[in-house]
């Protein structure tokens, strides 16, 4: 049976997921309805014609209240609020939050207490989910019974997490330490813009284009949540000028001597085993930009490896921050929607039944 899906917040995100969607001979997903503050042209204009992925391979047209997708009908809600979004009235069994306002997990919950969705998928590194799950990572944990919120964290995390598993299923790895290398986001600015007053850090109010932008995000802690054997992670996370295609480094100390031969070796068996699809291997020489349109949450680059005479190690692997994350999400939909079984709708707030 196919999950069905809406997507609150069509941008770069949502985009992706739909064009992932429409693109694959998988029935197991299903998008029925999406929400955003743009009416259903302006959604349809977006998905056309991308700057990073070039024109839509289906057809695209509209009608009040809908998007049409490949001849299919999509509702088109246009709401500000979660709360006011009738997702019971499409079946809707996951919406996968994907505006970045509504990051809260008590924010998100509205879409199940209001909304009348059955699961919640925050595509970021959310507050207070009931569950951070990575796939690859921890996915095992997801309880149906008390995981109505879940946050998969964010695309950073995804591509860390599945190096330190391999590393920690093959070696005793502490002392971590990470980086993360960010392509632009479209919350930052085209120039210097709202210094004061843009987030915590009058940094992320600078001209994106123009810097590498240091960003104290928790990318770090959230590795070590779901992976709790990794420990503490001494983290640094930085936003740099570049369209899509970013980069993650871990490195840490093992409790043996190994060669970089080792380390690869792991990671190529880890790519074509337990980590097919999750993990690339690409022995040819890598920068940023070959990553675009990778489905994985990390495309492993043997030629990063170092390793020490004494014991310490580090690896590097590249990720599309919008396809490969989208990939996961739909992962983690796919789980959340199957193993549920109480019906759109059931948990209603009392006051909008
Ligand atoms: N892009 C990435 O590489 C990436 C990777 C991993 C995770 N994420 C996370 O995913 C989330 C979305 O990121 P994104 O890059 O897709 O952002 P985005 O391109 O800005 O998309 C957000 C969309 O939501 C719409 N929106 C804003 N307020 C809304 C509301 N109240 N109700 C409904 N729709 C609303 C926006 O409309 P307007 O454009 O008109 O404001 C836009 O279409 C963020 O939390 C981000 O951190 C992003």
């Amino acid at each position: 049976m196919s999950v069905r899906i809406g997507i609150n917040g069509f941008g770069r995100i949502g985009r992706t997921l739909m064009r992932i969607v429409s693109q694959a001979l998988d029935p197991g997903i299903t998008v029925v309805a999406i929400n955003d503050i743009a009416a259903p042209d302006r959604l349809a204009y977006g998905l056309k014609r991308d700057s990073l992925r070039g024109r839509f391979g289906g057809t695209v047209a509209t009608r009040p209240g809908q998007l049409i997708v490949n001849d299919r009908s999509i509702r088109a809600f246009q709401e500000q609020q979660p709360s006011r979004i009738r997702w019971a009235d499409e079946g809707v069994d996951v919406v996968i939050e994907a505006t970045g306002r509504f990051r809260g997990g008590d924010l998100a919950r509205a879409h199940i207490s209001h909304g009348g969705a059955r699961k919640v998928l925050i595509s970021a590194s959310a507050d207070n989910p009931d569950a951070y799950l990575v796939w690859g990572a921890n996915q095992d944990s997801y309880d149906p019974d008390r995981h109505d919120v879940v946050s998969p964290a964010s695309c950073g995390v995804n591509a860390l997490s599945v190096m330190a598993k391999v590393l920690l299923d093959r070696y005793d790895l502490h002392s971590v330490h990470t980086s993360v290398i960010l392509a632009m986001q479209g919350w930052q600015k085209v120039h210097d813009q709202s210094v004061g007053t843009s987030r915590d850090d009058p940094r992320l109010g600078r001209a994106g284009a123009q810097s590498t932008i240091p960003h104290d995000h928790v990318a770090g802690d959230l590795v070590s949540v779901v992976l709790p054997r990794l420990g503490e992670i001494c983290h640094s996370y930085y936003c740099v000028p570049t369209p899509v295609g970013s980069l993650a480094e871990l490195g840490g100390q093992i409790d043996r001597r190994v060669t970089v031969e080792d380390v690869n070796r792991a990671m190529a068996e880890a790519a074509a085993g337990p980590m097919r699809g999750l993990i690339d291997y690409e022995p040819d020489p890598t920068v940023s930009i070959d990553v675009l349109g990778n489905p994985a949450s990390c495309l492993f680059d043997p030629a990063g490896t170092r390793v020490t005479a004494d014991g310490r190690v580090k690896v590097r692997g590249w990720f599309d921050n919008e396809w490969g994350f989208s990939h996961r999400l739909l992962d983690l939909a796919r789980l959340l929607g199957e193993r549920e079984s109480v019906p759109a709708g059931a948990r209603l707030h009392p006051a909008v039944v």
